[in-house]
């Protein structure tokens, strides 16, 4: 379980999470919501540790992140699996290379690493490019292969930074069914980071909604379909016109 406990993080005099607080359950899909800039990123970065909370405290598996020693940090990396906004390609080397580059430190057997590889491609139904450089697929390979690199590493978790973000709807689509699978084949606990309400309500079995570094609203898809919240349903009814209104009373 990931626990996020009265996080604080702030970059210089700009607040961006604010007493965020929420519980990632095992073996669930939790979607973060929230508009640009409202620090989905920075909370992703939270559970790796590649940033540290200025108060408050990141709990996975009971390990407090922020304690960890450097090497214990490189074991509970090794669990997570993170699929990056940009899907993070190094385009000088094939798609295989790219995959295997997370498996070298695990001394598995070359072998193995080619077997990992080709199952990891196969579930994102990319079977047989594993000799393709990054330029030669379109974005939505480019973020499969991003997908397929996390699951190679055969992780507990993984972390999706928006994954459908700038893809035509068939190709969405078939992330949110990739996402799925991982869930219901693999016993992956994700979080999913996006903006894409139709592929929030599609995956996630839980949704938090981030707005001014706390979190709003979580609840199930149809709690926060129906919510009652006029911040969570104006965005979810894509009106963010009223959204300033709503704002501008708040303190
Ligand atoms: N390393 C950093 N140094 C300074 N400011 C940062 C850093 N990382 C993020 N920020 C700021 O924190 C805020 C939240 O950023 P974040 O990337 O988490 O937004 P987001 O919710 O992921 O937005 P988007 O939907 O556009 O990806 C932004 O104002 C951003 O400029
Ligand atoms: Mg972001």
């Amino acid at each position: 379980m990931i626990v996020f406990e009265h996080v604080h993080k702030a970059f210089g005099p700009k607040v961006v999470l604010d007493d965020f607080s929420l519980e990632i359950p095992d073996g669930k899909t939790t979607v973060l919501l929230g508009f640009s800039g409202s620090g989905k990123s920075v909370a992703l970065k939270h559970i790796v540790g590649l940033m540290e909370p200025d108060q408050g405290r990141v709990i996975v598996d009971g390990m407090v992140v922020g304690d960890l020693s450097r090497e214990a940090l490189a074991v509970l990396r090794g669990t997570i699996g993170y699929v990056f906004q940009f899907a993070a390609l190094l385009d000088s080397m094939t798609v295989a290379e790219n995959i295997g580059l997370g498996l070298q430190s695990r001394l598995l057997e070359p072998g193995e690493i080619g077997e990992r590889i080709r199952e990891s491609l196969a579930l994102v139904d990319l079977a047989g490019s594993e000799e393709h450089y990054p330029a030669e697929l379109s974005g939505g390979m480019r973020k499969r292969v991003g997908i397929a690199r996390a699951i190679a590493l055969r992780p507990r978790y993984i972390l999706y930074d928006e994954p459908t973000t700038g893809l035509d709807p068939v190709t969405s689509a078939v992330m949110d069914a990739l996402m799925l699978r991982a869930r219901d084949e693999l016993g992956v606990t994700s979080v999913v980071v996006t903006h894409d309400l139709r592929s929030a309500f599609q995956i996630g079995d839980r949704i938090a909604m981030l707005y001014q570094g706390r979190v709003q609203q979580a609840g199930t898809a149809d709690e926060i379909r129906h919510t009652a919240d006029p911040i969570v349903r104006s965005f979810v009814e894509g009106r963010p016109d009223r959204m300033h209104v709503i704002s501008a009373g708040r303190t």
